[in-house]
Parts: structure tokens; C-alpha cells; sequence
């Protein structure tokens, strides 16, 4: 029973499910001679694929080797992820034979020449991932015909494609190839693409106006190519388009005035094009752009000082010979000197721009939706209404920029901090998806790489709340957070639309994917490293609820708050802050203690039986949470029966047996955990109960000195986990 379990925690497949062991026998066997030639066709340095052998006598079935993921539920070959494996060669066909993947992750190694038609069989294919090889040649027509495939994710390889068709993709990663041609006129009939990411290839050509049609893009990055010709204003109808980056192409014209109307723009990258004419102010709407770079075009005019525009400095404007205003720090001529404006005899005339998008704006007018156009009427007034203005709007810009200044505040409580919040988010690529390292329901973590600095981790909150609860509740948190084990905090960022929190940056990612993803978490994790996080973690929970100015309830204790650094010590995370992104109380699957439902009411108590489960995690190396056959798997439950059973000891992951000194203390802890997870919220000790007992169970004092340091109090708890 034992070897089981040190079999299951090896693969970190963390399944309760006992009947995941069965041995298939005869249906696999193609498969397992496919698997086998690809083996045979590789070099594997490092040996990664040891387990792949298919010695009889082997207790290991195909589906415990590395890498393949079965079905629980007739031990089909449902994935296959050999990323990050060092493995090199050619791809065969063979691959063709594994009829049942879904997923397909060969990312980051050195698989070479062409990507074998063969892949075309796998009609259940939903990943593809493929990512940084060396793979060239064209893409095979048969994916694209693939009929379940999602993700589509080919960059950094040397392919070459003429674009024909594209099928019903979520999302297709190209960047980094040498895709040639057109993008398809049709590619508005791709109505799942949420994201279209192409840049750096050869792309050459206009942008189609079907482009309209693909509703639910969010990203679309097309930058670093050869296209050309006018931006089509149809891209207005892209409104849950966030990242629009058409830098270094060729395209010309005026930028359309309809993209005011992309109302989730935060990264509008245009530079290094031939744009021409002047800048809409109406892009001022645009609410949420945080980063804009207009720069190296032909553009002219005034630069707006509206709206978002009073953001951005010269950096997203220079390099255009004919603009000038406030930023560029270059008086403009008076609207006397200079026609900006024709005489406003017709609709057509009263466009600022060149005679080319007059042409277009005609053109626009007969495309669209009448209520589109309608839009465009209103817009054309308002601006006309600015256009007026503009000579009192010139005294009033030196106070209203100075009311934008005192409209955000960057607080840092490091020392020597020099950056300013723009530079932070530039250095966070824009807060683009390669500098996301935590994504949550309620905020996004991204990477900002400072110059000179150490990393810091920069938490975005999608939500709204006023900024004067927001920096209250932050400078609160703040007082609270000196203490060894809970998360620094280097500042916040607080302006009417947008608020952030800045961290130091954990190199070790969070402790569920170091207990649940890696491969190697079984070696890395052993007894004194598990108990030494517990502690930790525990002493931060302990610290808050006794708290030294303010007593904090985290209410969102899991794995994925806990956070390491270089020497895997354990930070906690996030405290605090559910209770200000969210009035009701929010559950995280697998942590909620059962009064929850009932009481709806964070107590401290709340945080025990959440820490309890972390403890539970630690000891079973098993996930909160997991699903098997569309079923959903509670690890408490689990975990409850079978202790209850008095089959505790089954359930310890094998190497905490292994690497303890003393024998009965995994078992302890175990006990620990099962009274942190007691239904009732009386019964389950406090955190400074915990703290004692956890103390007393690491193996860094010696199991005398600790119990006998435990003070009276904790005697009972002491002897109720044995
Ligand atoms: C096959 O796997 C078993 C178990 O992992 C191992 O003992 C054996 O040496 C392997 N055989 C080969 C030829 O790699
Ligand atoms: C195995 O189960 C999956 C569903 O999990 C199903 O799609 C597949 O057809 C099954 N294969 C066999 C050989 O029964
Ligand atoms: C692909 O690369 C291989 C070497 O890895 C080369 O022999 C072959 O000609 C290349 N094919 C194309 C189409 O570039
Ligand atoms: C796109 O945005 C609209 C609101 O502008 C929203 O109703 C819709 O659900 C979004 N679609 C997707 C796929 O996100
Ligand atoms: C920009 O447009 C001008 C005039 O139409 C042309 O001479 C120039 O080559 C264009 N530049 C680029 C980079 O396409
Ligand atoms: C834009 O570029 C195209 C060629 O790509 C050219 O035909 C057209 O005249 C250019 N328009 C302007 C306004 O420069
Ligand atoms: C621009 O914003 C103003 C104020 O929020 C709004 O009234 C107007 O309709 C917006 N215009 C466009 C084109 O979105
Ligand atoms: C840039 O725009 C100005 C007018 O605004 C025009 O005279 C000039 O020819 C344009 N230059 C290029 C390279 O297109
Ligand atoms: C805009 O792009 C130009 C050219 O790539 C670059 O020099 C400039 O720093 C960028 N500005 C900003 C604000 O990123
Ligand atoms: C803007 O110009 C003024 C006067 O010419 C000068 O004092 C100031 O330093 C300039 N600011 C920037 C940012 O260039």
C-alpha cells in the first residue's frame, strides 16, 4: 500500500482515486509501440524518458511514464507533455497513433524538421502546443482542420505558411516564425479567436475588414511584419480588445477615429508606422489605456491633452516632425495661424484630416450600421464643440494638468525607491500576458523587471472601489506587515481608475504548483522543508489574528498564497484583502470551512480550518481539490474518512516517512491537521495552539526540549495529537 501511494506522489498526479492503478493490458498496445519509436527517434541526454520501457515485468504502466496522462475512466492516452525535456529530433509520424490526445505539449526543446501531417488524426486534439523548437517547414494544412483544436501555440520556430484557413481556433500563437502572405479576408469567420498573435513574421498586405467580426478577441498583436495600407475602422467594433499592437508595419492614413470606441484598450502600440494626420482627441475615452505609443509616424497637429492623454509623456509622441502641444513641450501655432480645421461646409470637410480619409470617411459613412453611424454624428459634433474651445482650453491646461497630478498617488515604503508608476508598468512589458505570474478573480500579478532593482511583483485589481477605503485599508495592511513570514509590501499605486500593490518578487512561484505541478516536488519536499513551511505559514496566521495595531483576518489562506523565495522559505500572501476587493464572502473551492454557507461570516476560526487543509496538503501531497471523470474529489473528505478509518499513516506522502527522523511525527502533524478541520469552529484550536504544536514537531529542536517547552496550556492540544 505504501509503494502506491510513493508511486502516486512521485507523478504529483495527487487522485484519491485507488483504481487509477489498474494495468490496462491489450488496448495500449499501439500506442505503446508508438510511444516507443518516438522514444527510439530522439536523443534524451538527460535520460528524462527512463520510465519509458517496456519491460513486462515492469509494475509501471504506460500511463505512470513520464509525461502521459491518462483517462481515469478506460486508461485511453489522453495527454502527452514532454516540455522542458531537453529531448531532441524529428518528430515522426507515429504520433499519428495516439487517436485519443487532447492535449499535445512538446514546448521547449529541440524537436527539429517538418511538423508531420500525422497530427491531423488526432480529431481530439485541444492543445498543440509546440512552442520554441525548430521545427520549419509550412504548417500542415490538416490542423487547421483539426475540429476540437483551441490552442493553437507555434512560436519561436522556423516556420513558413501561406495563410489559407484557419479553423476554429481560441487562440493561435504564431510570433517568432516566418509566416509569409496575407492575413485571410475571412478571418472574421473565426468567431471563437480571442487572440491572435503573430508579430515578428513576414506578414504582408491590409488589414481585412472582417477583422470586425471577431467579437471576442481580447489580444491581437500583429506587430513586426510587412503590412500596410489604412487601419480599418471597423477595429471599433472590438470592444473587449485590450492589447492592440501594430507597431513597426507600414501602414498609413490617419488612425481611425472608431478606435475611441475599443473601450477595453490598455496597449494601443501604433509607432513606427506611416500614420498620418492629426490625433483624435476622442481617443482620450479611452479610459483604461495605460500604455500608448504613437511614436516615429507622420503624424500632425496638436497632441490632445484630454482625458487619458494627460498620462503619457514626449515618449509616446516623439519622433513626429509635425505635432506639438503639451507634452512634446512645443507651443502649437494658434488655430488662426494654422487651418486645422476646413470650413465646416459638409460632413466630409469637417474631418481633420487629409484628403485620403476624407475619401474614407464616406466610404465609413455607407458601411456601417446606421446606429454606428450615428454614434460617429455625435462624435463629429463634439468635436466640433472642442474645436471651439480650444482657446479657453489652453489657459485651463497648466491647473487641469496639476489636478491630474494630485489624481494618483505612488506610496513605496522601500527605501531609495526611485521609479515612478509609469516606469513600473513599462518595465512590466505594459503589463502584458509574458509578465503575468498570478492571475486571480479579483486582481492580476505581473512582473516588472526594474533596472538596477530586484524584481517587485505588481498586483492590479480589476475592481472599482474608492480610493480613499483602498489606500485606508492598504496603509492598515501595512502596519500589520512587519513580521518575518507575511509577504513585504513595497507600496501601492492608487489614481481613480486603476490600483495596485507592489510585493517583492517570490522567484519560487507559490507552494501549490510546487506540491502539485512539479515533477520533482517529491525529492525537493521532504519532512523538515514541509514542517518548516507549516511553521512558518502558521506564525504568520497567528501574528495577524493577534495582531500588534490591527487584528487582521486573512480569509484567504490556500497554496497559491504562499509564497517562496530563493531558499523555498514560505511568505504568505495576500492577507487582508479578499475583505476589500469583495463585501460577501467569496469561497475558495477545497478551503471553505462547512459554517461558511450558513454563517457567511469570516472568523479566525475560518483561517484554522483553511490552514488545516494547507497542513493537509503538505502531508498527502495531494490537491485540495481534483477531478476525476468530471467528478470533484475533496481532499478533506478523503482525507477525514480514511483517518477516521485509522488508516492515517496511508495517507502520508511517502517520502515524509522516509525522511523523518522521528516516526510517529508525520502522523502527529496529520492529527493536528484532522482537529483544524473539525466541523465545529469551537473545536479546532487556535492559531497559537497550532504554532506550539507544529513547533514542537520540528525536527529542529529535539523532540524533549520542544514539548517541555510548550507552555501549560498547550498541553492538552499536545496529547490530543499524540
Ligand atoms: C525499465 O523500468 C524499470 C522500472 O523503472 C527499471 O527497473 C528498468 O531498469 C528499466 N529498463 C530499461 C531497459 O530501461
Ligand atoms: C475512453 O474514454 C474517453 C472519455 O474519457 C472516450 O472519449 C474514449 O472514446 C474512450 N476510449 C475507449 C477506447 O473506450
Ligand atoms: C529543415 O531543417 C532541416 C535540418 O534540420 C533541413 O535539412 C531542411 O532542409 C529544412 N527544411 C526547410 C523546408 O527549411
Ligand atoms: C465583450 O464585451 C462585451 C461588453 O462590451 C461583453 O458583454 C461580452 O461578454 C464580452 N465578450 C467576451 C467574449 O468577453
Ligand atoms: C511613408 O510614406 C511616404 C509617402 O507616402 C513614403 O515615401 C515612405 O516610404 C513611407 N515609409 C514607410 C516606412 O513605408
Ligand atoms: C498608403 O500606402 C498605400 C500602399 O501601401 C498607397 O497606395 C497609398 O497611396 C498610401 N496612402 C497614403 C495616404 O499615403
Ligand atoms: C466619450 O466619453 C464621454 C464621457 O464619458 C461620453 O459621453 C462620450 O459618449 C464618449 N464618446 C465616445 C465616442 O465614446
Ligand atoms: C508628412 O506629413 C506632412 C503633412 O502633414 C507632409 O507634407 C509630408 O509629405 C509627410 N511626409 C511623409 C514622409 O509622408
Ligand atoms: C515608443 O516607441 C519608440 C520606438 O520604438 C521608443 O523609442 C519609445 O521609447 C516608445 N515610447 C514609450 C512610451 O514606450
Ligand atoms: C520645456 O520647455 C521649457 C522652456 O523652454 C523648459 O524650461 C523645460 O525644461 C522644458 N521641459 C522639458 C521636459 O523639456
Amino acid at each position: 500500500m505504501r509503494m502506491l501511494y510513493v508511486g502516486l506522489c512521485v507523478l504529483s498526479l495527487c487522485l484519491c482515486d485507488i483504481s487509477l492503478q489498474r494495468v490496462s493490458g491489450q488496448s495500449l498496445k499501439s500506442e505503446v509501440a508508438a510511444l516507443l519509436v518516438l522514444k527510439a527517434s530522439w536523443y534524451d541526454p538527460f535520460n528524462r524518458l527512463s520510465s519509458w520501457n517496456s519491460s513486462s515485468e515492469s509494475e509501471i504502466t504506460v500511463c505512470d511514464w513520464r509525461g502521459i496522462g491518462c483517462s481515469t475512466a478506460n486508461d485511453s492516452i489522453v495527454s502527452l507533455d514532454l516540455s522542458y525535456s531537453s529531448l531532441q529530433g524529428p518528430l515522426l509520424p507515429s504520433i499519428g497513433v495516439l487517436l485519443n490526445l487532447r492535449t499535445l505539449n512538446l514546448a521547449y526543446n529541440q524537436f527539429y524538421g517538418n511538423i508531420p501531417d500525422d497530427l491531423g488524426s488526432l480529431s481530439k486534439l485541444k492543445v498543440l502546443h509546440l512552442r520554441h523548437n525548430l521545427f520549419n517547414g509550412t504548417i500542415p494544412e490538416s490542423i487547421f482542420a483539426l475540429p476540437s483544436l483551441q490552442y493553437l501555440l507555434l512560436e519561436s520556430n522556423s516556420l513558413t505558411e501561406s495563410f489559407t484557413s484557419l479553423s476554429k481556433l481560441v487562440a493561435f500563437y504564431g510570433a517568432d516564425n516566418q509566416l509569409v502572405g496575407g492575413i485571410p479576408l475571412h478571418i472574421g469567420d473565426l468567431s471563437s479567436l480571442g487572440r491572435l498573435d503573430l508579430k515578428r513574421n513576414h506578414l504582408s498586405g491590409g488589414i481585412p475588414i472582417s477583422i470586425g467580426s471577431l467579437t471576442k478577441l481580447t489580444v491581437l498583436e500583429l506587430n513586426e511584419n510587412e503590412l500596410s495600407g489604412w487601419l480599418p475602422p471597423e477595429l471599433g467594433r472590438l470592444s473587449n480588445v485590450s492589447v492592440l499592437d501594430l507597431s513597426s508595419n507600414r501602414f498609413n492614413g490617419s488612425i481611425p477615429l472608431e478606435l475611441s470606441y475599443m473601450s477595453s484598450l490598455e496597449k494601443l502600440h501604433l509607432q513606427q508606422n506611416n500614420f498620418s494626420g492629426s490625433i483624435d482627441p476622442l481617443l482620450g475615452n479611452l479610459t483604461r489605456l495605460r500604455s500608448l505609443n504613437l511614436s516615429y509616424n507622420n503624424l500632425s497637429g496638436e497632441v490632445p491633452s484630454d482625458g487619458v492623454f494627460a498620462k503619457f509623456s514626449a515618449a509616446s509622441f516623439e519622433g513626429n516632425r509635425f505635432l506639438c502641444g503639451r507634452p512634446l513641450n512645443v507651443t502649437c501655432p494658434s488655430p488662426q495661424q494654422v487651418q486645422l480645421v476646413p470650413p465646416p461646409s459638409t460632413v466630409v470637410d469637417g474631418l481633420p484630416s487629409t484628403e485620403g480619409s476624407g475619401k474614407k470617411w464616406k466610404l465609413i459613412v455607407g458601411l456601417l450600421v446606421p446606429s454606428l453611424a450615428l454614434a460617429l454624428f455625435v462624435a463629429f459634433l463634439i468635436r466640433r464643440f472642442r474645436m471651439k474651445e480650444i482657446g479657453e482650453c489652453r489657459e485651463k491646461l497648466t491647473s487641469e494638468k496639476s489636478a491630474q497630478m494630485s489624481s494618483s498617488k505612488l506610496e513605496m515604503y522601500t527605501r531609495g525607491f526611485k521609479f515612478s508608476y509609469e516606469e513600473i508598468v513599462s518595465y512590466a512589458g505594459y503589463f502584458d500576458t509574458a509578465h503575468v505570474i498570478g492571475k486571480g478573480r479579483f486582481a492580476t500579478v505581473y512582473r516588472s523587471d526594474l533596472p538596477g532593482w530586484t524584481p517587485i511583483a505588481v498586483k492590479v485589481f480589476k475592481n472599482h472601489f474608492s480610493r480613499e477605503i483602498f489606500e485606508k485599508e492598504v496603509e492598515g495592511l501595512e502596519s500589520v506587515s512587519h513580521f518575518d513570514t507575511l509577504l513585504p509590501l513595497q507600496g501601492y499605486f492608487s489614481s481613480q481608475g486603476e490600483k495596485a500593490i507592489m510585493y517583492d518578487f517570490m522567484p519560487k512561484g507559490n507552494l501549490y504548483d510546487l506540491l502539485h505541478q512539479d515533477p520533482h516536488a517529491n525529492t525537493k519536499l521532504d519532512w523538515s522543508l514541509r514542517i518548516k513551511i507549516a511553521v512558518a505559514i502558521a506564525q504568520a496566521l497567528a501574528h495577524l489574528h493577534k495582531g500588534c495595531s490591527i487584528r487582521v483576518l486573512h480569509k484567504d489562506v490556500k497554496s497559491t498564497n504562499i509564497l517562496l523565495d530563493d531558499n523555498l522559505s514560505p511568505f504568505l500572501a495576500d492577507y487582508g484583502l479578499i475583505g476589500l476587493v469583495s463585501k460577501p464572502v467569496v469561497e475558495t473551492p477545497g478551503y471553505m470551512p462547512p459554517e461558511l454557507k450558513i454563517t457567511r461570516k469570516y472568523t479566525e476560526k475560518t483561517d484554522v480550518y483553511s490552514f488545516g487543509v494547507i497542513l493537509m496538503e503538505l502531508l498527502t501531497g495531494k490537491k485540495p481539490v481534483s477531478y476525476v471523470n468530471d467528478q470533484q474529489l475533496n481532499l478533506v473528505t478523503w482525507a477525514l474518512r480514511l483517518h477516521k478509518d485509522g488508516r492515517g499513516r496511508e495517507i502520508l506522502c511517502g517520502i515524509l516517512l522516509k525522511s523523518c527522523p522521528y516516526v510517529d511525527y508525520p502522523e502527529r502533524a496529520l492529527n493536528l491537521a484532522v482537529l483544524c478541520l473539525n466541523e465545529l469552529p469551537a473545536q479546532r484550536p487556535t492559531m497559537s495552539e497550532t504554532v506550539s504544536v507544529l513547533e514542537s514537531l520540528s525536527t529542529m529542536s529535539s523532540p524533549m526540549r520542544s514539548s517541555a517547552s510548550a507552555s501549560e496550556q498547550y498541553k492538552p492540544l499536545l496529547k490530543r495529537v499524540g
